[in-house]
């Protein structure tokens, strides 16, 4: 069993910062979709006073509907069906809608690939509004060509290339249920994946680039397809086919049968493809996410409501409209990539611009780079990002022009007052607005920001609630604390783009999401709101970590390092890191007659790279005699995120930690 969450103490970043405020322009406000305090008060007014009203009001307006929906809401806590009788299709809503206007021929994605390390640049493709609608619908009925039938699952695991947009609009033109995998994870990360949601497809590729370097995608594929567990379950037994996209040209190996070229299929593929009449409430997609306990949880988002909240949060917190060149630098396999980098974006019409390399690759400048040659007006990333442009130095984004900005994002954890100023004043040269998001893939979409050209930020603080969205601060009885007191952030009413359940575990939804603070939807953070009523995420309180934006759960890390033949035990904390927001330590006891050394070391951090990804390999490991328990047995975490945090063990890298001797310190239970 976790221990329980408890709300955190202090920590928040200086209350200094709180007096320090940054006022939108008049200019900005000018032009902006809601340009005052006082339009937003309007429409929030409504929001709050009657959500339903005010998100069935939205949800005419925003969607097309291919059969208009009946009641606005049914709320059985914690399952909600919003929009309830209606059908749509998600590819319409992002591209059919535009055809037959002037956005057709306007640039919905551009794309430009990860440069070659000789300098070389990538290479770059745009597609208009009218070509991508004609590669959906062409890879749509390859979709359908290939078995695919509306509802049936499909893992995309894809680099960061144009086509990842299209499988995904192709799945949701037919109705099937995406599911995208991050490239980052491994084979076997891959399987629970496939075998978890039951998936009869894999769209893959190749390889991908980064950092130089290829990613042997499809060979990761092929070994998904052999795993079997100790008791010899084929957990990638479901998946009948594999598509193919060739990207780096790379040798692979095809099973006739099994495997089919991406070029070879689409070649004969028809360019029209029916628009599949999807239920409001039908799965979009699955995404899979790390929570405290066990194996990543698949989180499930239904078609309408997830669709209005990625359309309506990117047009109000991005204010984005048809001239911007809009650009996320999240992977599609999050789901900001999701919701900001394809749904939302594409919904409203505008240019999203997608990067398949890294931020210093081959130089630390390529992101002023792209933003100085596409003259990228709106750009959002993350914190950990932030921080590292910060360290690499102020000359590579002052060798560009960064003049076509005029909004700024920041999103994935909290991000501190030293990184937002220098955002501020380096890249944004302090005109552009920066919001500070906060949301989760379980939230689908924004719920608590600024609105660019109303809301004075502050730094280090996500601000106030989007429309309709009800969070509060509370304590450990579940009642709303008062202004400037530490507690958990929950969501008190169900919102659009909430999710929808765990795939194929209800139980586990309710207990995770509804059963922390009664009535109310738990988000795991912990929080505070100040005189203001601003919010200041303070970060996760339960067993998860953020790592350089990417989240983690400590028990998924003990597992893959307790099934190495060495470790007896192990336990996984976080620690601060000046980069990363957090670093990953794990404290590991060994097997009798097994010796600590820095082979070993290096062993179990490849072979937690294997059991779920390079993004979940500790920074830190500790061999130790003994982990500190509580009299129960429970492991004392709190200990072990002090002995984290404290000076690193220098010289002899294998030392053995006596922790036996914290646990002596501590006769009550954590
Ligand atoms: C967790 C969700 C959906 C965004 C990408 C991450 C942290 C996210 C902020 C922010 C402080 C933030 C929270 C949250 N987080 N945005 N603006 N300020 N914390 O999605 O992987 O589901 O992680 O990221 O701790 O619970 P995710």
């Amino acid at each position: 069993m976790p221990e329980k969450p408890s709300v955190p103490a202090g920590s928040f970043t200086s209350v200094l910062n709180e007096k320090r405020q940054f006022k939108p322009s008049a200019a900005f406000s000018k032009a902006a979709h809601l340009g005052s305090e006082a339009a937003y008060q309007k429409l929030y007014r409504e929001s709050i006073k009657s959500p339903e009203k005010f998100w069935g009001r939205m949800a005419k307006q925003e969607l097309i509907w291919q059969r208009p929906f009946k009641k606005v809401l049914q709320w059985k806590e914690p399952f909600a069906k919003w929009f309830v009788g209606g059908a749509l299709n998600v590819s319409v809503n992002c591209l059919d809608r535009h055809l037959g206007t002037a956005t057709a021929n306007k640039a919905a994605l551009i794309w430009e690939g990860e440069p070659a390390a000789d300098g070389k640049p990538g290479e770059e493709r745009t597609l208009t509004y009218q070509q991508l609608h004609r590669e959906v619908c062409r890879f749509g009925n390859v979709l359908k060509q290939k078995g695919i039938q509306p509802g049936d699952r499909v893992i995309i695991y894809l680099p960061m290339v144009p086509e990842a947009a299209i499988a995904m609009l192709a799945c949701t033109r037919i109705g099937a249920v995406h599911s995208v995998v991050f490239g980052g994870f491994s084979a076997q990360s891959v399987a629970d994946r496939v075998q978890d949601c039951g998936a009869k497809m894999i769209i893959t590729s190749d390889g991908g680039y980064r950092r130089g370097g290829v990613v042997p995608l499809k060979k990761n594929v092929d070994d998904a397809l052999e795993i079997r567990t100790s008791e010899g379950i084929h957990l990638a037994a479901s998946v009948s086919s594999v598509i193919v996209l060739r990207r780096t040209g790379h040798e692979i190996s095809m099973r006739t049968g099994r495997d089919f070229w991406w070029h070879q299929e689409i070649e004969h593929a028809a360019s029209e493809c029916p628009p599949a009449r999807m239920d409001s409430e039908a799965p979009l997609f699955i995404l899979y996410t790390s929570g405290s306990t066990g194996k990543p949880k698949g989180i499930l988002h239904s078609t309408g409501g997830y669709l209005l909240g990625a359309k309506l949060t990117t047009r109000y917190v991005f204010d984005l409209k048809e001239s911007d060149v809009y650009w996320c630098t999240a992977d599609v396999g999050w789901v900001t990539g999701h919701s900001y980098v394809v749904y939302g974006p594409l919904a409203n019409g505008g240019t999203s611009l997608m990067y398949e390399g890294a931020p210093n690759f081959p130089e630390p400048d390529r992101f002023w780079r792209i933003v100085d040659k596409y003259r990228v007006t709106i750009l959002y990333t993350a914190p950990t990002a932030i921080r590292a442009f910060m360290k690499w130095g102020d000359q590579w984004p002052n060798k560009h022009d960064l003049s076509s900005l005029r909004l700024l994002g920041s999103v994935g954890e909290p991000i501190n007052p030293e990184a937002w100023m220098w955002y501020f004043t380096v890249i944004g040269k302090k005109r552009c607005p920066i919001v500070d998001t906060w949301w989760q893939t379980e939230t689908g979409s924004i719920l608590i920001t600024p609105l660019p050209g109303v809301t004075p930020t502050k730094p280090g603080s996500a601000t106030r609630a989007f429309f309709g969205i009800f969070p509060e601060v509370v304590d450990e009885q579940g009642k709303g604390v008062p202004r400037n007191t530490g507690g958990k952030l929950v969501i008190r009413k169900p919102w659009p783009s909430m999710l929808r359940g765990l795939w194929g575990d209800n139980e586990r939804y309710k207990q995770v999401y509804w059963s922390e603070v009664k009535g109310s939807y738990f988000t795991g953070d912990g929080c505070r709101q100040d005189k203001d009523g601003y919010f200041w995420i303070v970060g996760r309180i339960d067993d998860v970590l953020n790592v350089a934006g990417h989240r983690i759960g400590t028990a998924e890390v003990e597992s893959a390092l307790v099934s190495h033949p060495s470790v007896a035990e192990s336990a996984v904390v976080g620690r601060p890191d000046e980069l990363k927001g957090q670093a990953l330590v794990a404290f590991v006891t060994l097997k009798t007659g097994v010796t600590p050394s820095s082979q070993l070391r290096e062993q179990l951090r490849q072979h937690v790279g294997k059991e779920i990804g390079p993004v979940a390999k500790p920074d830190d490991i500790r061999f130790a005699d003994l982990l500190p328990k509580t009299r129960s047995g429970k492991i004392m975490r709190r200990f072990l995120k002090q002995v984290a945090s404290g000076a690193e063990i220098k010289g002899d890298t294998t030392t053995l930690e006596d922790l036996s001797v914290l646990s002596k310190l501590s006769s009550q239970d954590d």
